[in-house]
């Protein structure tokens, strides 16, 4: 595999497992761009609703008016740190939702959304390099990437992590509530026909159940250097 001109660092792994954070932080820190891309079929599941396409309709017919949309719309979309503008509205708020997630669970399996999400995802290597997350960031959209990271964590440790936010929202979900939803969307996740998550046979894999973020940062930092990205 030709390893990408502009530097890649790919990072995979469950939902809850810190990648977000890690791959912000690691963005930061070696001075790249951030790709958050589940952030992009959150927005699919939000343009979809908000154009009144049924998203739990999965017929082929129905699930194509998503991807159209998506491909149309992404030119008035723009990406900034922790803000998602959309025609001059910033939707993060909307989009970061325990409600948004499952939405975009619902779509994200459709394999000609993957792609039409896959090249919007390529035109983002600009220099000085990337640091993008996700499930298929290391094994199907940036197979060419110079580091690739994959981490996971148990579930109890995940929904100990989210009871947080979830206290935050007030939302009323228990931990045993977490728990079952983490292990649905770690078999969606896992299930899906293209670009599944998995570990990439070249990752370097971290179980952050018992790390703290500057554990997890510091080891990503030295997996980085391995792979002959400047720090
Ligand atoms: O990472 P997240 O929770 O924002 O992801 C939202 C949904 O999108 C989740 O169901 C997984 C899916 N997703 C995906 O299929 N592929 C990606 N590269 C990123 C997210």
């Amino acid at each position: 595999m030709n390893i990408n001109p502009i530097p890649i660092v790919a990072i995979d792994g469950t939902s809850s497992s810190g990648k977000g954070t890690i791959a912000s932080l690691l963005a930061k820190k070696l001075g790249y761009h951030y790709l958050n891309s589940g952030a992009l079929y959150r927005l699919s599941a939000h343009l979809a609703i908000i154009n009144n396409i049924d998203i739990t309709d999965h017929t082929e017919d129905n699930l194509n008016k998503v991807v159209s949309l998506i491909i149309e719309e992404s030119a008035h979309v723009t990406f900034i740190e922790k803000q998602v503008i959309y025609r001059g509205v910033d939707i993060w708020p909307i989009l970061t939702s325990q409600e948004a997630g499952n939405n975009a669970a619902l779509i994200s399996f459709y394999p000609p959304l993957r792609y039409a999400i896959r090249d919007f995802q390529r035109g983002r290597i600009v220099s000085p390099g990337l640091v993008a997350e996700g499930r298929d960031m290391a094994t199907a959209v940036f197979t060419d990437a110079q580091a690739k990271i994959y981490l996971d964590a148990s579930v109890e440790a995940r929904a100990t992590r989210r009871l947080k936010d979830e206290e935050r929202r007030n939302s009323g979900k228990t931990y045993e509530m977490l728990c079952e939803e983490l292990r649905k969307r770690d078999e969606t996740d896992k299930g899906h026909e293209v670009g599944a998550l998995k570990l990439a046979e070249d990752a370097f894999f971290i179980d952050t159940s018992n790390m703290t973020i500057e554990e997890v940062l510091s080891d990503c930092l030295e997996w980085c250097k391995q792979k002959g990205i400047d720090i």
